[in-house]
């Protein structure tokens, strides 16, 4: 599998003068919370064999977070990468909690030691490369949460800072302490919106991109269709995939499907080859429960879309024409709005 770089250059915290490496990875990630939760049914041997098969293709980077299936998704990594650990790329996240209560956030700086040190005994590895914050506590200020996870870095429990779904403000207010290796977010054709702020930001502060949900949920694979779009919790709340949004969005994944035939892949290759085609600074993390997808998915870190085929999918997939507003848990922004 092709690599990829995730953050530009060595750089040295600001605050501790450490200096942090770039993280390179494979160009197609894993993302593990269908494992465990969102997307149906599954089955944990079949989970590991499917983690281990990933690792065997190339994959590198794998994705995961302490909230998905409440510790049990972080477990299932453990148990897969037992003896196989070496040279990859294990990324957790911390901050959405789901407990009894519900689901809430929690990243006060007295308590990211302890969520890292029950990350790092259910992964059973002994530091993350990898770890982020899941959402911005609004009650925590962001510099006082990243000052606690660079505490982490100096310990040697984990090489990498990651932030999920942050504004640009945000990350400018964490890079001041520590350097942000990767930024992840929601960002796919479905979903363009963090083209117009975020992904800017991020170049500007020299950290990778790492989209998550780059299959849009599914959609953009062009299987689903009123019929089965409602099998996932994950698609259910959302306005994307209801009623005359669904409608729209499926007459761009019928067009997408139309130029993904042409060039002999699948629409969701070929939309996993457009973000790639976006920068050298991006890894995607799709995620499946299925072998057979999984493949599918890993082969579109070698298709190259030449600029005729970019510019294509530009005009017969109208930036515009995509409709609904996103649902995801405590995230800065879920209106589109037309750029
Ligand atoms: N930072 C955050 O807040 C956040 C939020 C959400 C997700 N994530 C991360 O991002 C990862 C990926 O996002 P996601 O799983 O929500 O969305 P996704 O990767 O866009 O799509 C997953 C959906 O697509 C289906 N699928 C995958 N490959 C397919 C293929 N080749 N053909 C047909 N269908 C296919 C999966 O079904 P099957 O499972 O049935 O194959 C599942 O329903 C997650 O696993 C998680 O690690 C992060």
């Amino acid at each position: 599998m092709k690599q990829r770089q995730l953050g530009t250059s060595t750089q040295t915290s600001p605050v501790d003068g450490s200096s942090t490496d770039p993280l390179t990875t494979s160009a197609i990630g894993l993302g593990c919370m269908g494992l465990s939760q969102g997307y149906g049914a599954t089955d944990d041997l079949e989970s590991i064999r499917l983690i281990q098969r990933a690792v065997d293709l190339g994959v590198k980077m794998l994705d995961t977070a302490i909230s998905y299936g409440q510790g049990h998704n972080e477990t299932l990594i453990g148990e897969a990468l037992a003896g196989r650990r070496e040279g990859v790329t294990v990324a957790t996240k911390f901050g959405i909690i789901r407990d009894e209560r519900g689901v809430h956030l929690d990243a006060r700086p007295e308590h990211v030691s302890g969520y890292c040190d029950a990350s790092l005994q259910r992964l059973g590895v002994e530091a993350i490369d990898l770890y982020y914050l899941h959402r911005v506590d609004p009650q925590v200020p962001v510099a006082d949460t990243v000052g606690a996870m660079s505490e982490l870095v100096q310990a040697g429990k984990v090489r990498h800072l990651g932030l999920s779904e942050v504004t640009a403000d945000q990350l400018a207010q964490a890079t001041a302490v520590h350097q942000i290796t990767a930024v992840q977010l929601e960002w796919s054709l479905l979903w363009r919106q963090p083209e117009a702020d975020i992904v800017p930001a991020a170049r500007r502060h020299g950290a990778g991109l790492v989209p998550y949900s780059p299959l849009g949920r599914g959609l953009l694979t062009a299987t689903l269709d009123h019929t089965n779009v409602d099998t996932s919790d994950f698609r259910r709340s959302d306005a994307r995939f209801h009623g005359t949004h669904l409608q729209d969005n499926l007459r761009q994944v019928a067009a997408l499907r139309e130029i993904a035939d042409s060039l002999h892949i699948t629409a969701g290759q070929l939309a996993l080859a457009w973000l790639l085609a976006q920068g050298p600074d991006i890894v995607p993390i799709p995620g499946t429960r299925h072998l057979d997808r999984l493949a599918d998915n890993v082969a579109a870190a070698d298709i190259r879309l030449d600029p005729a085929d970019l510019h294509r999918l530009e005009e017969a997939l109208s930036h515009l024409a995509w409709a609904g507003d996103r649902h995801s848990f405590a995230v800065p922004v879920t209106t589109r709005t037309p750029s």
